[in-house]
């Protein structure tokens, strides 16, 4: 129970320190948000938003699963993407991976079948793999789970390019970037990939370099 009992107390000394620090930051909260950024992290504990980016309360709408996926088809995603996009207005749309993804380690070896969930939901980061074999044959492990990394950024990134709302946002003229960015959990450095989202009639979606 100590760890929830700091959990409050943590809570009790943020507030007071924001209030210390901001004396208007409740009030403005109570107000609504307008976040700048819609950033989609794997659910790994050592790649917290906020903490990683410098941002508080209001500047980020967050959805995170293992392997910070944005398969077509997952319902929630889609939902966090419309609500970011099309009501929220949102200018900038993040995938954000991280080397050290134990997802993306995971989706190098072969199912274990002790967690069948799992192993579903990493199926879409092996097909990844599949497609750059020839790429990711050529590395050692170390540089192979790295790559697949980024490889798999790149492709959600491109994915989120694909779909309706991204589509429909950029025919009306909605300003939307999509980035792709890596997060090094040794350093704590994030680092942003080329994307090429060159797709169909969404051409230049992705804004390229730091
Ligand atoms: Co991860």
């Amino acid at each position: 129970m100590d760890a929830i009992k700091r959990i409050f107390e943590n809570n009790r000394a943020w507030v007071r320190e924001t209030m210390r620090q901001d004396p208007g930051f409740f009030q403005r909260m109570l107000k609504g948000q307008s976040p700048n950024f819609l950033f989609i992290g794997c659910s790994d504990s050592r790649v917290p938003a906020n903490v990683i980016t410098g941002t508080t309360g209001g500047e980020m709408f967050v959805h995170r699963n293992v392997a910070n996926q944005a398969i077509p088809s997952d319902l929630n995603m889609l939902a966090v993407l419309q609500y970011a996009v099309d009501v929220l207005k949102v200018p900038h749309v993040v995938v954000c991976g991280h080397y050290g993804c134990g997802g993306v380690k995971a989706a190098l070896e072969l199912p274990d079948g002790q967690h069948e969930l799992v192993d579903q939901w990493l199926g879409h980061v092996r097909q990844v793999r599949r497609r750059h074999h020839a790429e990711l044959a050529s590395l050692d492990a170390e540089a192979q789970a790295r790559r697949l990394v980024e490889l798999n950024v790149i492709e959600q990134v491109q994915h989120l390019a694909m779909t309706s709302v991204v589509r429909a946002a950029r025919q009306r003229g909605q300003d939307l970037h999509l980035w792709g960015w890596v997060y090094s959990i040794g350093d704590g450095l994030l680092h942003t990939l080329e994307v090429n989202t060159a797709v169909d009639e969404v051409p230049e979606l992705a804004r390229v370099g730091a």
